[in-house]
């Protein structure tokens, strides 16, 4: 079977380390290849994984949106979030989802023993990931969500959006304020990531109580700064590597049928961090 992934730039991706890691531990023949396609060439790429031989594929940045209309058939859920991050290719039929939200909601749980339902939960960032997340956390049964993010606008119009779509309060501001009131706080930012703003926190955490947990979905590095502050006032926190473990789990099971083993995906993603691919 062969995968890939689909995006531009791919230097940066783990997903091959991690699917070829899952393929090995069933004994599949298949492949994970990158499939690096600028936007002039998106929708020569998406037609070729009709052919029988291709399972599916990830689609990530910048054409988890852009992929929708070139699908037969959209998972209630991507069509929700307005975002596709793996297709499955079945009989030359395209179906598209999002496992970004579930994978998310899953490291949650895993990593941070953590549930929605009933949850004030906040939001940093209003970009591509957010929305996800927002989307995943509403229909997981958060009693209120705020999202703050530096372009006012663009966190309203998710905020809007979210809450017409589910019925969750969902507000938005551009600064948090007091922080005493969330049982979840979530970085989707790029701020604390590799490079150019990698010491810079979303947010501070003075003000946070005691228990709230601090997830960061940026992965690399493994501990941002902004965990480290957490972990320095003791406060629980879960790393931006299990939702990318997760949703990879979660795309494998669909192409596939078999869930991998705990552990198998999550040991070769943070080998390929570790020997420094991204
Ligand atoms: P992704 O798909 O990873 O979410 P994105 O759509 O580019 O990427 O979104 C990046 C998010 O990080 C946005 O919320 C962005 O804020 P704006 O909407 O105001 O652009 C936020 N972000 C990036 N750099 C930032 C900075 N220096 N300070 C605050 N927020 C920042």
């Amino acid at each position: 079977m062969r995968c890939g992934i689909i995006g531009y730039p791919l230097g940066h991706s783990v997903s091959p380390a991690m699917h070829v890691a899952a393929f090995t531990a069933f004994g599949i023949d298949g492949s994970y290849e990158l499939w690096e396609t600028p936007a002039d060439a998106l929708a020569a790429r998406v037609e070729a994984l009709r052919d029988p031989a291709v399972g599916g594929a990830n689609v990530t940045i910048p054409h988890k949106q852009a992929v929708l209309p070139l699908l037969d058939v959209l998972d209630p859920l991507a069509g929700a979030i307005g975002a596709v991050n793996t297709i499955v290719n079945r009989d030359g039929r395209l179906t598209g989802y999002n496992t970004d939200a579930p994978g998310f909601l899953r490291s949650l749980a895993e990593e941070g023993g953590f549930e929605p339902r009933g949850a004030r939960v906040l939001v940093l960032g209003a970009g591509g990931a957010a929305r996800g997340i927002v989307h995943a956390l509403a229909t997981a049964g958060a009693e209120c969500i705020t999202i703050a993010n530096r372009t006012l606008a663009k966190g309203d119009s998710l905020a809007v959006a979210v809450e017409t779509a589910t019925g969750v309060p969902v507000d938005a501001c551009c600064e948090p304020g007091d922080l005493g009131d969330y049982a979840c706080i979530v970085n989707t930012t790029s701020l604390g990531m590799l490079g150019a703003q990698q010491a810079q926190l979303p947010c501070a955490l003075d003000s946070a109580a005691t228990g709230t947990l601090v997830a960061d979905i940026v992965y690399n590095p493994s501990q941002t700064a902004w965990m480290a502050e957490a972990e320095r006032r003791g406060l629980p926190v879960v790393g931006g590597l299990g939702m990318l473990v997760h949703q990879g789990a979660l795309a494998f099971e669909l192409w596939t049928g078999q869930a991998p083993p705990p552990g198998v995906m999550f040991a070769a993603a943070a080998e390929a961090l570790g020997q420094g691919k991204p």
